[in-house]
């Protein structure tokens, strides 16, 4: 008994019809289990390997507050463990930085995407996603005490668009295109892996997508922090741009921050 070329259907020996299993259900399920894999490849985030060319980091004598560890003539800060939080949530922080100040002056759309990178306790996180009523804030970090923190507190406050996301020190681990923008705040200048961060994080990105970089002055010896937690624009922009960003502009009048805007082209 041989299938005739309708391909679904194959006669008896009597003449009779019989019906057969038609051919294509079984290339469609193995096209659909390719389309499958392919979409649960494309929006893997992908390793650092992958995506940031091998980096000549140079090291230096280790300063109190650096790693030891250079990269474009600036030494890399140590981070700021959880038990900092208190810093963080300081009820003077308002006076001192104008967080809200800095808030206003970031361009989101009320559905927008925003990955809050460093996010720490989420001081920004929560403050931005009350102006999101459509949209979220992915709150990335390296630390689980500080995602720990965020979850106690999104519960705390009833704010539900704060996600929590485990970030690595070479990669945001977020999905290709996934956010309309980023937020950095006193939290590049402590990346271990700058270059690989930033390459993680023009991935996920869309196209146009703004980075919103808040670092304190270097420039300037009146703001009360750390040397190598400030930084100068010139040198922040020598690594954005170097890392493929476009710069836009340093929003001037915060006390003692940069407002540096960069965007993906
Ligand atoms: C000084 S805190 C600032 C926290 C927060 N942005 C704020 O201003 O309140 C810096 C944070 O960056 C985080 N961090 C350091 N390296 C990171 C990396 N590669 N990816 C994500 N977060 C990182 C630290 O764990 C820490 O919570």
């Amino acid at each position: 008994m041989g299938a005739d070329s309708d391909g679904g259907c194959a006669r008896s020996e009597c003449g009779k019809r019989l019906r057969m299993p038609r051919r294509y259900p079984l290339s469609s399920a193995v096209l659909l289990l390719a389309l499958t894999v392919g979409l649960f490849i494309w929006s893997r985030p992908a390793p650092a390997a992958e995506i940031a060319p091998a980096v000549a980091y140079a090291t230096c004598a280790r300063s109190a507050d650096g790693i030891g560890k250079v990269y474009m003539g600036r030494e890399i800060a140590q981070v700021m463990g959880h038990p900092g939080i208190g810093w963080l949530e300081r009820s003077d922080r308002e006076k001192e930085e104008a967080p809200s100040k800095a808030i206003a002056l970031l361009e989101l759309a009320p559905d927008a995407v925003l990955a809050d990178i460093g996010a720490g306790s989420g001081y920004y996180s929560f403050r931005i996603a009350r102006k999101l009523p459509r949209g979220k804030v992915v709150a990335v970090d390296i630390q689980p005490e500080m995602l720990d923190f965020l979850k106690a507190e999104s519960a705390k406050l009833g704010i539900t668009n704060v996600q929590p996301h485990l970030g690595t020190i070479e990669s945001v681990q977020l999905p290709p295109a996934s956010i309309d923008a980023a937020l950095m705040v006193d939290a590049y200048h402590e990346f271990d892996h700058p270059v690989e961060m930033l390459a993680s994080l023009r991935i996920a990105l869309k196209s146009k997508g703004r980075i919103y970089l808040l670092e304190y002055r270097a420039e300037d010896d009146n703001v009360p922090i750390k040397t190598h937690h400030k930084m100068t624009e010139a040198q922040a922009r020598k690594e954005f741009e170097a890392a493929g960003f476009r710069f836009v502009m340093n929003k001037p009048d915060l006390p003692w921050q940069h407002l540096l805007i960069f965007e993906k082209p």
